[in-house]
């Protein structure tokens, strides 16, 4: 996605080898025009798909779902990373490890908003090493839906969960794929 790509060159900084910062527009700061063109892309992929839901993980994969959830007309639901106060019957969890931040956490989502019958569009901010990922397809699974597929707004391409996903025959579109980001240099892989 050609203007996805423009805001990782123009606004992207490198930390290291295996890190991209990206909160100019979807980490921290959101840009609502290029989040609403980003809902159209993933629209476009999966709109015949017949999906009746969208499941994310908060907080960075909400503003992107959002927007998918607008164009498609349904619901987006996020897991959890904390337990809520609200949140304590008939609950789908799974437990999530981030090699990143070296930390285990078991995401949740209601029962009540995840239903058999229902068609999944996963969608999220990253797709690194494919754990959140993981933990919300065995949510989609817990709840007997259907997975249309996983959508990431950035996959870097040289960790494992594109192909994790994509070895279990799930279908994964990724608007931008990072080969690369040695030598301060962000290779984009070709579409
Ligand atoms: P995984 O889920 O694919 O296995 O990813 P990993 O454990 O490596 O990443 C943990 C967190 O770091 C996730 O966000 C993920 O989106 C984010 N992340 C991974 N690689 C990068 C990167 O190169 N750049 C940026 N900006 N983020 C990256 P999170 O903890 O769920 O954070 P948030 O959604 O609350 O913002």
């Amino acid at each position: 996605m050609k203007l996805l790509k423009q805001a990782i060159m123009e606004k992207g900084r490198v930390l290291s080898n295996d890190v991209l910062k990206v909160d100019a527009f979807l980490n921290h700061q959101i840009d609502p025009e290029l989040m609403q063109e980003i809902g159209k892309e993933f629209t476009e992929r999966f709109k015949d798909e017949g999906i009746s839901k969208i499941l994310t993980i908060e907080s960075s994969g909400i503003a992107p779902a959002m927007m998918a959830g607008l164009y498609l007309g349904v619901p987006v639901v996020f897991a959890r990373k904390r337990k809520s106060l609200t949140l304590v019957d008939g609950l789908f969890t799974a437990k999530v490890h981030s090699f990143t931040k070296k930390e285990t956490n078991e995401i949740s989502v209601s029962s009540e908003y995840l239903l058999a019958g229902d068609v999944v569009l996963i969608i999220d901010d990253f797709l690194a090493n494919g754990q959140a990922a993981r933990g919300l397809v065995d949510i989609v699974k817990q709840a007997n839906a259907t997975l249309a597929g996983v959508g990431n707004v950035i996959e870097k391409g040289f960790q494992a969960g594109g192909d994790l996903l994509r070895e279990q025959g799930i279908r994964v579109e990724s608007l931008a794929i990072i080969d690369s980001l040695e030598n301060n240099q962000i290779t984009f892989r070709e579409e």
